[in-house]
């Protein structure tokens, strides 16, 4: 049976290493193979949970989709669209919070993070902000959400909503169960200056991360001021359980020549430290400058981009305006 993918990315600038091998590599994988229909939304709605610049905000959207589309995905095979362009997405998201329980949103923890210490200055929408997420899965009865290790809980809670929507209304395989695809190894990246922080869009520090926009020369200068130890590299897995800064560097070069994290251990065993660094930025310069070119190219055709999201709206449009209409009758507007 051919699967049906959709996935999300914030439009909040600063895409990077971490949202390229936790998620849009994926994707990219996933899309290349026909037998797969995919669907990647530029969640818009999800961004304005923080505070945005409206005219941050408008560049972004376009800088996201001109990130998929540098990396592999091709529009033409897959949709790509923004959110806010789809009115279903709200409208269900308002059906599926009156489903969802205060108790199972309470128990969310990006948001606990997110909101930080005054719970009570945080946005309702950053609150339902999971509820939102389920909408925009379950309109298109999508069956596999590749996604980053962080966000396992949201699709837990979206299996719940549509578990209870189905039992609620007594709609058997209504709102279908989706399957998170989060991969198994090093799905989640850390920071460059502190192994025990996901390397972040928000981080203040911008030698935290890799953006996917960096020039070769900014890559090579944040790998040599990456943070490490004073030990030696390892030999064994064993000995990195305490070493995070060292295992999310080695765990970035085994996700991005795809092997175990055993072989790079076993082939950087007994070298220097430095040399390892030098092949680990080798790897990402050839990975990354060039989707940094084009990403930089594909933002000059500002109407080029604009028309993937005209089209691939309308296609989602017309997929998600009959399940929301089924979505009313089920209800009893
Ligand atoms: P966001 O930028 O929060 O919209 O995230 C887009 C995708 O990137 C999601 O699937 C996240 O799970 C993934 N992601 C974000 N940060 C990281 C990270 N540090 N490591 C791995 N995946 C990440
Ligand atoms: N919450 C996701 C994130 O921050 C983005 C997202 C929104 C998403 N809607 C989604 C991911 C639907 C997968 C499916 O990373």
């Amino acid at each position: 049976m051919s699967k049906k993918i959709f996935s999300g990315v914030q439009p909040t600038g600063n895409l990077h290493l971490g949202n390229y091998l936790g998620a849009i590599k994926n994707f990219v994988k996933l899309s290349n193979d026909n037998t797969n229909d995919c669907i990647f939304c530029v969640v818009d709605l999800h961004a304005i949970t923080a505070k945005q610049n409206p005219k941050e905000l408008k560049d972004n959207i376009l800088e996201t989709i001109a990130t998929f589309v540098a990396s592999g995905i091709d529009p033409k095979k897959s949709i790509i669209f923004n959110q806010s362009r789809v009115p279903a997405h709200s409208e269900a998201a308002w059906i599926l919070s009156c489903i969802a329980r205060m108790g199972w949103l309470n128990r969310m923890t990006q948001f606990k993070e997110k909101a930080g210490k005054d719970k009570e200055k945080a946005s309702i929408g950053l609150f339902s902000y999971p509820v939102l997420m389920a909408a925009d899965i379950l309109l298109y009865d999508a069956t596999h959400v590749p996604v980053g290790d962080d966000q396992k809980q949201h699709l837990e809670l979206c299996r719940d909503i549509a578990q209870k929507f189905n039992n609620e209304f007594e709609v058997e395989d209504f709102l279908k169960i989706p399957e998170p695809l989060i991969q198994k190894e090093f799905s989640r990246i850390m920071s460059l200056k502190d192994g025990s922080k996901k390397m972040s869009k928000s981080e203040l520090s911008d030698l935290s991360r890799i953006n996917l926009t960096d020039t070769k020369d900014q890559i090579i200068n944040k790998i040599k001021k990456a943070k490490t130890d004073t030990l030696p590299m390892p030999s064994t897995i064993e000995e990195l359980k305490e070493r995070h800064e060292v295992k999310n560097l080695i765990g970035i070069y085994s996700n991005l020549i795809e092997t175990s994290l055993e072989k790079t251990i076993v082939s950087f065993s007994g070298k220097n430290f430095s040399d390892f660094k030098d092949k680990l930025s080798q790897v990402l310069v050839e990975k990354i400058e060039p989707i940094s070119n084009e990403i930089k190219k594909l933002k000059r055709d500002k109407e080029y981009l604009s028309q993937i999201l005209v089209e691939g709206s309308q296609k989602a449009n017309e997929i998600a305006s009959k399940k929301i209409k089924k979505i009313h009758e089920i209800v009893g507007f």
